[in-house]
Protein backbone atom coordinates (compact mmCIF):
# COMPACT_ATOMS: atom_id res chain seq x y z
CA UNK A 1 0.00 0.00 0.00
CA UNK A 2 1.31 3.41 -1.39
CA UNK A 3 1.04 6.25 0.94
CA UNK A 4 0.38 8.55 -1.31
CA UNK A 5 -3.49 9.96 -1.57
CA UNK A 6 -4.29 10.54 -5.11
CA UNK A 7 -6.46 13.11 -6.02
CA UNK A 8 -9.20 12.27 -8.86
CA UNK A 9 -11.06 15.69 -9.58
CA UNK A 10 -14.36 15.18 -10.88
CA UNK A 11 -15.52 19.11 -11.58
CA UNK A 12 -16.13 18.85 -15.26
CA UNK A 13 -18.19 15.64 -15.03
CA UNK A 14 -20.10 14.49 -11.86
CA UNK A 15 -20.09 18.80 -10.92
CA UNK A 16 -21.01 19.37 -14.11
CA UNK A 17 -24.42 17.02 -14.26
CA UNK A 18 -25.58 19.43 -11.32
CA UNK A 19 -28.42 21.46 -12.79
CA UNK A 20 -27.41 24.31 -14.09
CA UNK A 21 -23.50 23.81 -14.06
CA UNK A 22 -23.36 23.00 -17.56
CA UNK A 23 -19.80 24.74 -18.88
CA UNK A 24 -18.62 25.36 -22.78
CA UNK A 25 -16.04 23.64 -23.66
CA UNK A 26 -13.90 27.30 -23.18
CA UNK A 27 -15.11 27.35 -19.59
CA UNK A 28 -13.84 23.67 -19.37
CA UNK A 29 -10.33 23.98 -20.73
CA UNK A 30 -10.25 26.98 -18.89
CA UNK A 31 -10.97 25.11 -15.70
CA UNK A 32 -8.96 22.44 -16.71
CA UNK A 33 -5.61 24.16 -16.81
CA UNK A 34 -6.25 25.43 -13.44
CA UNK A 35 -6.97 22.02 -12.26
CA UNK A 36 -3.39 21.20 -13.65
CA UNK A 37 -1.64 24.02 -11.98
CA UNK A 38 -3.44 22.60 -8.92
CA UNK A 39 -1.81 19.58 -9.50
CA UNK A 40 -4.24 17.07 -9.23
CA UNK A 41 -3.26 13.76 -10.28
CA UNK A 42 -6.36 13.13 -12.46
CA UNK A 43 -9.05 15.22 -14.20
CA UNK A 44 -12.18 13.29 -15.09
CA UNK A 45 -12.91 16.21 -17.95
CA UNK A 46 -16.25 14.82 -19.38
CA UNK A 47 -18.23 12.12 -20.79
CA UNK A 48 -17.62 11.77 -24.10
CA UNK A 49 -20.51 10.10 -25.54
CA UNK A 50 -22.83 11.96 -23.78
CA UNK A 51 -23.21 14.67 -26.50
CA UNK A 52 -20.91 16.26 -29.09
CA UNK A 53 -20.04 19.08 -26.73
CA UNK A 54 -18.51 16.66 -24.44
CA UNK A 55 -16.73 14.54 -26.82
CA UNK A 56 -15.24 18.00 -27.88
CA UNK A 57 -14.50 18.99 -24.59
CA UNK A 58 -13.06 15.95 -23.48
CA UNK A 59 -10.69 16.43 -26.86
CA UNK A 60 -9.77 20.13 -26.30
CA UNK A 61 -8.29 19.00 -22.98
CA UNK A 62 -6.27 15.99 -23.36
CA UNK A 63 -4.84 18.35 -26.22
CA UNK A 64 -4.13 20.43 -23.65
CA UNK A 65 -3.33 18.68 -20.77
CA UNK A 66 0.15 17.90 -19.70
CA UNK A 67 0.72 17.22 -15.89
CA UNK A 68 -2.49 15.07 -15.04
CA UNK A 69 -4.02 12.36 -16.63
CA UNK A 70 -6.92 13.29 -18.36
CA UNK A 71 -9.84 10.45 -17.85
CA UNK A 72 -13.78 10.16 -19.92
CA UNK A 73 -16.28 8.41 -17.94
CA UNK A 74 -18.11 5.69 -20.31
CA UNK A 75 -20.85 3.41 -19.92
CA UNK A 76 -20.39 -0.26 -19.63
CA UNK A 77 -20.86 -0.33 -23.45
CA UNK A 78 -18.57 -0.78 -26.46
CA UNK A 79 -19.61 1.98 -28.61
CA UNK A 80 -19.10 4.62 -25.12
CA UNK A 81 -15.96 3.32 -24.77
CA UNK A 82 -14.70 3.72 -28.09
CA UNK A 83 -16.04 7.22 -27.90
CA UNK A 84 -14.01 8.22 -24.64
CA UNK A 85 -10.84 6.31 -26.48
CA UNK A 86 -11.09 8.85 -29.34
CA UNK A 87 -11.45 11.56 -27.77
CA UNK A 88 -8.61 10.91 -25.64
CA UNK A 89 -6.59 9.66 -28.45
CA UNK A 90 -4.24 12.75 -28.11
CA UNK A 91 -3.68 12.98 -24.01
CA UNK A 92 -0.41 12.59 -22.63
CA UNK A 93 -1.82 10.44 -20.38
CA UNK A 94 -5.38 8.67 -20.10
CA UNK A 95 -7.53 6.74 -18.38
CA UNK A 96 -11.10 5.30 -19.14
CA UNK A 97 -13.54 5.08 -16.71
CA UNK A 98 -16.18 2.61 -16.93
CA UNK A 99 -19.55 1.81 -14.79
CA UNK A 100 -22.40 0.30 -14.49
CA UNK A 101 -25.02 -0.09 -11.75
CA UNK A 102 -24.82 -3.26 -8.89
CA UNK A 103 -27.12 -2.72 -6.74
CA UNK A 104 -30.95 -4.83 -6.76
CA UNK A 105 -32.70 -1.59 -7.59
CA UNK A 106 -30.66 -0.10 -10.08
CA UNK A 107 -30.27 -3.47 -12.01
CA UNK A 108 -34.14 -4.00 -11.64
CA UNK A 109 -35.35 -0.72 -11.96
CA UNK A 110 -32.99 1.07 -14.37
CA UNK A 111 -31.56 -1.26 -16.33
CA UNK A 112 -33.99 -3.81 -16.20
CA UNK A 113 -30.57 -6.39 -16.24
CA UNK A 114 -29.92 -9.67 -14.39
CA UNK A 115 -26.89 -10.00 -12.25
CA UNK A 116 -25.33 -12.29 -14.73
CA UNK A 117 -25.88 -9.52 -17.54
CA UNK A 118 -24.30 -7.00 -15.73
CA UNK A 119 -21.74 -9.21 -14.68
CA UNK A 120 -20.87 -10.47 -17.98
CA UNK A 121 -21.59 -6.72 -19.37
CA UNK A 122 -19.32 -5.48 -16.87
CA UNK A 123 -16.35 -7.63 -17.78
CA UNK A 124 -16.42 -7.65 -21.26
CA UNK A 125 -16.61 -3.41 -21.20
CA UNK A 126 -13.43 -3.72 -18.79
CA UNK A 127 -11.82 -6.23 -21.10
CA UNK A 128 -12.77 -3.42 -24.42
CA UNK A 129 -11.24 -0.84 -22.56
CA UNK A 130 -8.28 -2.12 -21.62
CA UNK A 131 -7.77 -3.26 -25.35
CA UNK A 132 -7.77 0.57 -26.53
CA UNK A 133 -6.07 2.24 -23.02
CA UNK A 134 -3.92 1.10 -20.22
CA UNK A 135 -5.52 2.73 -17.31
CA UNK A 136 -8.47 1.71 -16.42
CA UNK A 137 -11.34 2.71 -13.68
CA UNK A 138 -14.37 0.98 -13.04
CA UNK A 139 -17.24 2.15 -10.82
CA UNK A 140 -19.75 -0.29 -9.71
CA UNK A 141 -22.37 2.56 -9.55
CA UNK A 142 -24.66 2.84 -6.30
CA UNK A 143 -22.03 0.43 -5.40
CA UNK A 144 -22.45 0.83 -1.52
CA UNK A 145 -26.14 -0.20 -1.89
CA UNK A 146 -25.12 -3.26 -3.52
CA UNK A 147 -25.30 -7.07 -2.58
CA UNK A 148 -21.29 -7.18 -1.08
CA UNK A 149 -21.21 -10.90 -2.43
CA UNK A 150 -22.64 -9.91 -6.23
CA UNK A 151 -19.72 -6.49 -5.97
CA UNK A 152 -17.10 -9.34 -4.51
CA UNK A 153 -17.70 -11.17 -7.92
CA UNK A 154 -17.97 -8.17 -10.06
CA UNK A 155 -15.00 -6.96 -8.82
CA UNK A 156 -12.79 -9.65 -8.91
CA UNK A 157 -13.86 -10.32 -12.69
CA UNK A 158 -12.86 -6.93 -13.50
CA UNK A 159 -9.35 -6.83 -11.86
CA UNK A 160 -8.86 -9.92 -13.30
CA UNK A 161 -9.72 -8.41 -17.15
CA UNK A 162 -7.26 -5.08 -16.26
CA UNK A 163 -9.46 -2.82 -14.61
CA UNK A 164 -6.51 -0.49 -12.73
CA UNK A 165 -8.88 1.54 -10.28
CA UNK A 166 -12.21 0.17 -8.61
CA UNK A 167 -13.90 3.25 -7.42
CA UNK A 168 -17.07 2.40 -4.87
CA UNK A 169 -19.48 4.75 -5.26
CA UNK A 170 -21.98 5.93 -2.41
CA UNK A 171 -23.91 7.19 -5.19
CA UNK A 172 -27.25 8.46 -3.15
CA UNK A 173 -25.08 9.65 -0.30
CA UNK A 174 -26.30 7.16 1.99
CA UNK A 175 -23.36 6.17 4.00
CA UNK A 176 -21.94 7.12 6.89
CA UNK A 177 -18.62 7.14 7.29
CA UNK A 178 -16.99 4.00 9.82
CA UNK A 179 -19.74 2.14 7.78
CA UNK A 180 -18.30 3.26 4.36
CA UNK A 181 -14.99 2.70 6.09
CA UNK A 182 -15.68 -0.98 6.92
CA UNK A 183 -17.60 -1.72 3.97
CA UNK A 184 -14.53 -0.71 1.36
CA UNK A 185 -12.16 -2.64 3.93
CA UNK A 186 -14.23 -6.20 3.71
CA UNK A 187 -14.47 -5.75 0.11
CA UNK A 188 -10.35 -5.61 -0.37
CA UNK A 189 -10.78 -8.51 1.97
CA UNK A 190 -12.67 -10.74 0.29
CA UNK A 191 -11.65 -10.10 -3.47
CA UNK A 192 -8.69 -12.50 -3.84
CA UNK A 193 -6.80 -10.13 -6.39
CA UNK A 194 -7.72 -6.52 -4.77
CA UNK A 195 -4.13 -6.00 -4.36
CA UNK A 196 -3.51 -5.82 -8.06
CA UNK A 197 -5.77 -2.56 -8.40
CA UNK A 198 -6.23 0.97 -6.35
CA UNK A 199 -9.32 1.44 -4.71
CA UNK A 200 -10.76 4.84 -5.05
CA UNK A 201 -13.68 6.29 -3.12
CA UNK A 202 -16.42 8.32 -4.26
CA UNK A 203 -18.99 9.80 -2.06
CA UNK A 204 -22.05 12.24 -2.92
CA UNK A 205 -23.33 14.24 -0.16
CA UNK A 206 -26.44 14.25 0.39
CA UNK A 207 -26.10 13.91 4.03
CA UNK A 208 -23.43 16.00 4.56
CA UNK A 209 -20.76 13.22 4.87
CA UNK A 210 -19.67 13.55 1.95
CA UNK A 211 -15.93 13.96 3.30
CA UNK A 212 -16.08 12.16 6.08
CA UNK A 213 -17.33 9.02 4.53
CA UNK A 214 -14.35 9.42 1.74
CA UNK A 215 -11.80 10.26 4.82
CA UNK A 216 -12.98 6.85 6.66
CA UNK A 217 -12.70 4.63 3.24
CA UNK A 218 -9.31 5.74 2.79
CA UNK A 219 -8.42 5.31 6.58
CA UNK A 220 -10.46 2.54 7.68
CA UNK A 221 -10.71 1.17 4.26
CA UNK A 222 -7.36 1.53 3.01
CA UNK A 223 -8.44 3.14 -0.52
CA UNK A 224 -5.74 5.73 -1.87
CA UNK A 225 -7.52 7.96 -4.45
CA UNK A 226 -10.81 10.19 -3.59
CA UNK A 227 -13.05 11.06 -5.78
CA UNK A 228 -13.64 14.86 -5.17
CA UNK A 229 -15.11 18.77 -7.14
CA UNK A 230 -13.97 21.45 -6.40
CA UNK A 231 -16.43 23.22 -4.02
CA UNK A 232 -18.06 20.11 -3.36
CA UNK A 233 -19.92 21.27 -6.63
CA UNK A 234 -21.98 18.22 -8.22
CA UNK A 235 -25.33 16.95 -8.33
CA UNK A 236 -27.98 17.60 -5.91
CA UNK A 237 -26.01 17.84 -2.47
CA UNK A 238 -22.93 17.72 -4.04
CA UNK A 239 -19.94 15.75 -3.92
CA UNK A 240 -16.72 15.55 -1.56
CA UNK A 241 -15.21 18.74 -1.85
CA UNK A 242 -11.91 18.51 -2.85
CA UNK A 243 -10.34 21.46 -0.66
CA UNK A 244 -11.93 19.96 2.57
CA UNK A 245 -10.27 16.57 1.60
CA UNK A 246 -6.74 18.00 0.91
CA UNK A 247 -6.70 20.10 3.72
CA UNK A 248 -8.02 17.80 5.85
CA UNK A 249 -5.02 15.35 4.98
CA UNK A 250 -1.90 18.28 4.52
CA UNK A 251 -3.37 19.49 8.20
CA UNK A 252 -3.64 16.68 9.83
CA UNK A 253 -0.92 14.71 8.14
CA UNK A 254 0.20 13.45 11.91
CA UNK A 255 -2.76 11.20 11.58
CA UNK A 256 -3.73 10.39 8.32
CA UNK A 257 0.30 9.79 7.30
CA UNK A 258 -0.40 10.57 3.64
CA UNK A 259 1.00 12.55 0.81
CA UNK A 260 -0.90 14.43 -1.60
CA UNK A 261 0.36 16.07 -4.81
CA UNK A 262 -1.69 19.25 -4.85
CA UNK A 263 -0.13 22.70 -5.29
CA UNK A 264 -2.50 24.22 -2.24
CA UNK A 265 -1.80 27.84 -2.72
CA UNK A 266 -3.83 27.32 -6.08
CA UNK A 267 -6.92 26.19 -4.18
CA UNK A 268 -8.97 29.60 -4.23
CA UNK A 269 -8.08 30.61 -7.14
CA UNK A 270 -9.75 27.19 -8.53
CA UNK A 271 -12.70 27.62 -6.40
CA UNK A 272 -13.47 31.71 -7.75
CA UNK A 273 -12.62 29.84 -11.55
CA UNK A 274 -15.13 27.22 -10.84
CA UNK A 275 -17.63 29.60 -8.61
CA UNK A 276 -17.43 32.25 -11.23
CA UNK A 277 -18.14 29.94 -14.51
CA UNK A 278 -20.62 28.42 -12.74
CA UNK A 279 -22.70 30.74 -10.91
CA UNK A 280 -22.59 28.78 -7.84
CA UNK A 281 -21.70 30.89 -5.05
CA UNK A 282 -19.81 29.68 -2.27
CA UNK A 283 -21.29 30.17 1.24
CA UNK A 284 -19.38 32.52 2.98
CA UNK A 285 -18.82 29.70 6.20
CA UNK A 286 -17.96 26.94 3.59
CA UNK A 287 -14.32 25.79 4.84
CA UNK A 288 -10.85 26.54 3.77
CA UNK A 289 -12.72 28.68 0.66
CA UNK A 290 -15.57 30.69 1.80
CA UNK A 291 -14.89 34.30 2.40
CA UNK A 292 -14.96 33.78 6.61
CA UNK A 293 -12.79 30.88 6.63
CA UNK A 294 -9.75 33.09 8.11
CA UNK A 295 -11.52 36.17 8.85
CA UNK A 296 -11.63 37.16 12.74
CA UNK A 297 -14.58 39.22 14.30
CA UNK A 298 -14.70 38.38 17.59
CA UNK A 299 -11.68 40.58 19.35
CA UNK A 300 -11.05 37.73 21.53
CA UNK A 301 -10.10 35.78 18.43
CA UNK A 302 -8.30 38.65 16.73
CA UNK A 303 -6.10 39.63 19.92
CA UNK A 304 -5.18 35.97 19.86
CA UNK A 305 -4.46 35.99 16.06
CA UNK A 306 -2.25 38.94 16.41
CA UNK A 307 -0.40 37.72 19.68
CA UNK A 308 0.08 33.76 18.19
CA UNK A 309 -1.46 32.96 14.99
CA UNK A 310 -1.72 29.56 16.20
CA UNK A 311 -3.96 30.56 18.89
CA UNK A 312 -7.22 30.32 16.17
CA UNK A 313 -5.69 29.53 12.92
CA UNK A 314 -5.07 25.45 12.10
CA UNK A 315 -4.27 26.45 8.24
CA UNK A 316 -2.61 29.68 6.65
CA UNK A 317 -4.84 31.40 4.42
CA UNK A 318 -1.70 32.12 1.85
CA UNK A 319 -1.23 28.39 1.92
CA UNK A 320 -4.61 27.84 0.64
CA UNK A 321 -3.84 30.66 -1.76
CA UNK A 322 -5.65 33.35 -0.16
CA UNK A 323 -2.70 35.66 -0.59
CA UNK A 324 -3.45 35.80 -4.09
CA UNK A 325 -6.03 38.88 -3.19
CA UNK A 326 -3.59 41.51 -3.72
CA UNK A 327 -3.85 44.46 -6.73
CA UNK A 328 -2.69 43.40 -9.53
CA UNK A 329 -2.72 46.17 -12.37
CA UNK A 330 -4.02 49.30 -13.09
CA UNK A 331 -4.53 51.34 -15.86
CA UNK A 332 -1.59 52.12 -16.91
CA UNK A 333 -0.17 48.00 -17.32
CA UNK A 334 0.48 47.43 -20.96
CA UNK A 335 -0.92 44.48 -23.01
CA UNK A 336 2.19 42.66 -21.84
CA UNK A 337 1.65 42.37 -18.16
CA UNK A 338 -2.08 41.97 -18.79
CA UNK A 339 -0.97 38.51 -20.84
CA UNK A 340 1.26 38.13 -18.37
CA UNK A 341 -0.79 37.88 -16.25
CA UNK A 342 -3.69 35.75 -17.72
CA UNK A 343 -0.30 33.09 -18.22
CA UNK A 344 0.37 33.66 -14.36
CA UNK A 345 -3.23 33.21 -13.56
CA UNK A 346 -3.48 29.88 -16.18
CA UNK A 347 -5.65 31.36 -18.31
CA UNK A 348 -4.74 30.20 -21.71
CA UNK A 349 -6.26 32.25 -24.59
CA UNK A 350 -6.11 30.62 -28.35
CA UNK A 351 -5.49 33.46 -30.65
CA UNK A 352 -3.85 37.08 -30.30
CA UNK A 353 -7.60 38.02 -31.22
CA UNK A 354 -9.21 37.02 -28.36
CA UNK A 355 -5.77 38.38 -25.71
CA UNK A 356 -6.72 41.59 -27.87
CA UNK A 357 -10.58 41.56 -26.85
CA UNK A 358 -9.71 40.09 -23.79
CA UNK A 359 -7.57 43.63 -23.27
CA UNK A 360 -10.09 46.25 -24.62
CA UNK A 361 -12.38 44.70 -21.70
CA UNK A 362 -9.78 45.40 -19.07
CA UNK A 363 -8.73 48.66 -20.09
CA UNK A 364 -12.61 49.64 -20.43
CA UNK A 365 -12.55 48.41 -16.80
CA UNK A 366 -9.48 50.14 -15.67
CA UNK A 367 -10.99 53.12 -16.86
CA UNK A 368 -14.22 52.89 -14.46
CA UNK A 369 -11.79 50.96 -11.31
CA UNK A 370 -8.75 51.88 -10.26
CA UNK A 371 -7.94 48.94 -8.67
CA UNK A 372 -7.82 45.53 -10.46
CA UNK A 373 -7.45 42.13 -8.44
CA UNK A 374 -7.48 38.56 -10.33
CA UNK A 375 -10.60 38.16 -9.55
CA UNK A 376 -11.59 40.77 -11.68
CA UNK A 377 -9.35 39.22 -14.25
CA UNK A 378 -10.79 35.80 -14.02
CA UNK A 379 -14.24 37.24 -14.28
CA UNK A 380 -13.66 39.89 -17.65
CA UNK A 381 -11.88 36.95 -18.99
CA UNK A 382 -15.15 35.03 -18.07
CA UNK A 383 -16.77 37.06 -20.61
CA UNK A 384 -15.37 35.79 -23.15
CA UNK A 385 -16.40 32.09 -22.62
CA UNK A 386 -18.69 32.81 -25.68
CA UNK A 387 -15.69 33.48 -28.10
CA UNK A 388 -16.54 36.65 -30.49
CA UNK A 389 -17.04 34.08 -33.13
CA UNK A 390 -19.66 32.67 -31.41
CA UNK A 391 -21.01 35.52 -29.67
CA UNK A 392 -24.97 35.84 -30.83
CA UNK A 393 -25.53 38.91 -28.53
CA UNK A 394 -23.50 41.54 -27.60
CA UNK A 395 -24.74 44.47 -25.50
CA UNK A 396 -23.68 47.60 -27.07
CA UNK A 397 -25.05 50.40 -24.93
CA UNK A 398 -27.35 50.69 -21.84
CA UNK A 399 -29.01 53.71 -19.88
CA UNK A 400 -32.06 53.64 -17.50
CA UNK A 401 -33.46 56.38 -15.50
CA UNK A 402 -34.88 55.09 -12.06
CA UNK A 403 -35.89 57.69 -9.36
CA UNK A 404 -37.32 57.40 -5.91
CA UNK A 405 -41.45 57.60 -6.59
CA UNK A 406 -41.04 56.62 -10.23
CA UNK A 407 -41.59 53.85 -12.60
CA UNK A 408 -37.96 52.70 -13.85
CA UNK A 409 -37.17 52.73 -17.38
CA UNK A 410 -34.26 51.52 -19.46
CA UNK A 411 -32.95 52.01 -23.36
CA UNK A 412 -30.62 48.83 -24.82
CA UNK A 413 -29.01 48.51 -27.28
CA UNK A 414 -27.38 45.29 -28.60
CA UNK A 415 -26.23 43.32 -31.69
CA UNK A 416 -27.81 39.62 -32.50
CA UNK A 417 -25.67 38.70 -35.12
CA UNK A 418 -25.25 41.02 -37.64
CA UNK A 419 -28.40 42.76 -36.65
CA UNK A 420 -28.23 45.72 -34.24
CA UNK A 421 -31.48 46.57 -31.88
CA UNK A 422 -32.88 49.03 -30.06
CA UNK A 423 -35.60 48.69 -27.34
CA UNK A 424 -36.50 50.59 -24.10
CA UNK A 425 -39.23 49.47 -21.98
CA UNK A 426 -40.56 49.89 -18.18
CA UNK A 427 -40.05 47.72 -14.97
CA UNK A 428 -40.41 47.39 -11.44
CA UNK A 429 -36.87 47.65 -11.10
CA UNK A 430 -33.72 49.47 -13.38
CA UNK A 431 -32.88 45.61 -14.07
CA UNK A 432 -36.35 44.13 -14.59
CA UNK A 433 -36.70 47.23 -17.22
CA UNK A 434 -33.29 46.25 -18.99
CA UNK A 435 -34.16 42.32 -19.21
CA UNK A 436 -37.86 43.45 -20.25
CA UNK A 437 -36.31 45.60 -22.96
CA UNK A 438 -34.16 42.89 -24.03
CA UNK A 439 -36.92 40.41 -24.00
CA UNK A 440 -38.98 42.67 -26.44
CA UNK A 441 -36.88 41.73 -29.17
CA UNK A 442 -35.18 38.63 -28.30
CA UNK A 443 -38.60 37.07 -27.11
CA UNK A 444 -36.31 33.64 -26.47
CA UNK A 445 -39.85 32.51 -23.60
CA UNK A 446 -36.64 31.14 -21.53
CA UNK A 447 -38.06 30.73 -17.96
CA UNK A 448 -35.72 32.52 -15.08
CA UNK A 449 -35.25 30.32 -12.32
CA UNK A 450 -31.97 32.09 -10.70
CA UNK A 451 -30.80 35.44 -10.53
CA UNK A 452 -27.80 36.37 -7.87
CA UNK A 453 -25.44 39.27 -7.68
CA UNK A 454 -22.37 39.39 -5.99
CA UNK A 455 -19.74 41.51 -5.18
CA UNK A 456 -16.60 40.02 -6.99
CA UNK A 457 -13.88 41.48 -4.37
CA UNK A 458 -13.96 42.19 -0.56
CA UNK A 459 -17.51 44.01 0.38
CA UNK A 460 -16.01 47.25 -0.71
CA UNK A 461 -18.89 49.16 -3.16
CA UNK A 462 -15.89 49.77 -5.21
CA UNK A 463 -16.07 46.30 -6.19
CA UNK A 464 -17.48 44.48 -9.53
CA UNK A 465 -20.71 43.47 -8.96
CA UNK A 466 -20.68 39.66 -10.66
CA UNK A 467 -24.69 38.48 -11.34
CA UNK A 468 -25.56 35.26 -12.67
CA UNK A 469 -28.64 34.45 -13.91
CA UNK A 470 -30.13 30.56 -14.75
CA UNK A 471 -32.37 30.40 -17.51
CA UNK A 472 -34.68 27.05 -18.65
CA UNK A 473 -36.22 26.19 -21.85
CA UNK A 474 -37.26 23.15 -23.42
CA UNK A 475 -35.73 21.17 -20.67
CA UNK A 476 -32.31 22.96 -20.84
CA UNK A 477 -30.51 24.74 -18.09
CA UNK A 478 -28.16 27.54 -18.66
CA UNK A 479 -26.05 30.03 -16.88
CA UNK A 480 -25.07 33.31 -17.98
CA UNK A 481 -22.47 35.49 -15.74
CA UNK A 482 -21.60 39.38 -16.28
CA UNK A 483 -19.60 41.34 -14.07
CA UNK A 484 -19.37 45.34 -14.04
CA UNK A 485 -19.21 48.11 -11.49
CA UNK A 486 -22.36 48.80 -12.44
CA UNK A 487 -24.84 46.15 -11.45
CA UNK A 488 -27.33 46.90 -14.20
CA UNK A 489 -25.20 46.11 -16.80
CA UNK A 490 -23.61 43.00 -15.29
CA UNK A 491 -27.28 42.10 -15.50
CA UNK A 492 -27.73 42.87 -19.17
CA UNK A 493 -24.51 41.06 -19.93
CA UNK A 494 -25.23 38.31 -17.76
CA UNK A 495 -28.58 37.89 -19.72
CA UNK A 496 -27.14 37.90 -23.10
CA UNK A 497 -24.36 35.77 -22.31
CA UNK A 498 -27.20 33.17 -21.05
CA UNK A 499 -29.20 33.82 -24.43
CA UNK A 500 -25.79 33.40 -25.81
CA UNK A 501 -26.05 29.88 -24.45
CA UNK A 502 -29.18 28.83 -25.36
CA UNK A 503 -28.35 29.80 -28.91
CA UNK A 504 -25.57 28.33 -29.54
CA UNK A 505 -27.22 24.97 -28.10
CA UNK A 506 -30.15 25.70 -30.50
CA UNK A 507 -27.36 25.81 -33.15
CA UNK A 508 -25.53 22.64 -32.15
CA UNK A 509 -29.29 20.62 -32.36
CA UNK A 510 -29.76 22.40 -35.56
CA UNK A 511 -26.06 21.29 -37.12
CA UNK A 512 -26.47 17.80 -36.02
CA UNK A 513 -30.07 17.10 -37.59
O1 LIG B 1 -22.07 8.65 -8.27
C1 LIG B 1 -21.78 7.76 -9.08
O2 LIG B 1 -22.14 6.58 -8.94
C2 LIG B 1 -21.01 8.14 -10.25
C3 LIG B 1 -20.40 7.04 -11.05
C4 LIG B 1 -20.65 7.20 -12.50
C5 LIG B 1 -18.97 6.90 -10.72
O3 LIG B 1 -20.78 9.30 -10.49
ZN1 LIG C 1 -21.15 10.54 -8.68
Amino acid sequence: MTDKLIIFDTTLRDGEQSPGASMTREEKLRIARQLERLRVDVIEAGFAASSNGDFEAVRAIADAIKDSTVCSLARANDRDISRAAEALKSAARSRIHTFIATSELHMEKKLRMTRDQVFEQAKLAVRFARNLCGDIEFSPEDGYRSDPDFLCRVLEAVIAEGATTLNIPDTVGYAVPELYGEFIRRLRERVPNSDKAIWSVHCHNDLGMAVANSLAGVMIGGARQVECNINGLGERAGNCSLEEVVMAVRTRRDYFGLDVGIDTTQIVPASRMVSQTTGFVVQPNKAVVGANAFAHASGIHQDGVLKARDTYEIMRAEDVGWAANKIVLGKLSGRNAFKQRLLDLGIGMESEAEVNAAFARFKDLADRKSEIFDEDIIALVGDESVTPEHEHYRLLALSQQSATGEQPHARVAFAAGAMEHHAESDGNGPVDATLKAIESKVRSGAEMVLYSVNAITSGSTESQGEVTFRLQLGGRVVNGVGADPDIVVASAKAYLSALNKLHSAADRVAAQG
